[in-house]
């Protein structure tokens, strides 16, 4: 089954920054690029730390923790110590909201 749920604004989330979002018990990270919105896996695949404040430069996240950087269109990561990719999900906007693909 898949559902589309409501996010968040279009205005919550500065263009090159992202939010966490967390539903149904797993946390995700929503970002804003020049290319439009993208949604992956929060939790970093090294050692699971929150991307949350990482730092994003077009369209890549770089963890905070020890600089492991990921694709956020893709997921794939780009560098060490990351060799693990994130799980990416599908955004729509409509009407100044952001939706989230779950699929169950
Ligand atoms: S926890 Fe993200 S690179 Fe190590």
């Amino acid at each position: 089954m898949t559902l589309w749920v409501d996010a968040c604004g279009t205005d919550d989330i500065d263009e090159e920054d992202l939010i966490a979002w967390e539903h149904d018990g797993h946390a995700y990270a929503i970002y804003r690029t020049g290319k439009g919105f993208f949604v992956t896996d929060l939790m970093c695949t090294h050692e699971a730390e929150s991307l949350e404040w990482g730092l994003v430069t077009d369209c890549v996240i770089e963890c905070p923790l020890h600089g492991g950087r990921f694709d956020i269109c893709t997921g794939k990561a780009l560098s060490a110590p990351v060799s693990v990719d994130l799980g990416t999900y599908e955004a729509m906007v409509e009407g100044g909201r952001v939706f989230v693909r779950i699929d169950r």
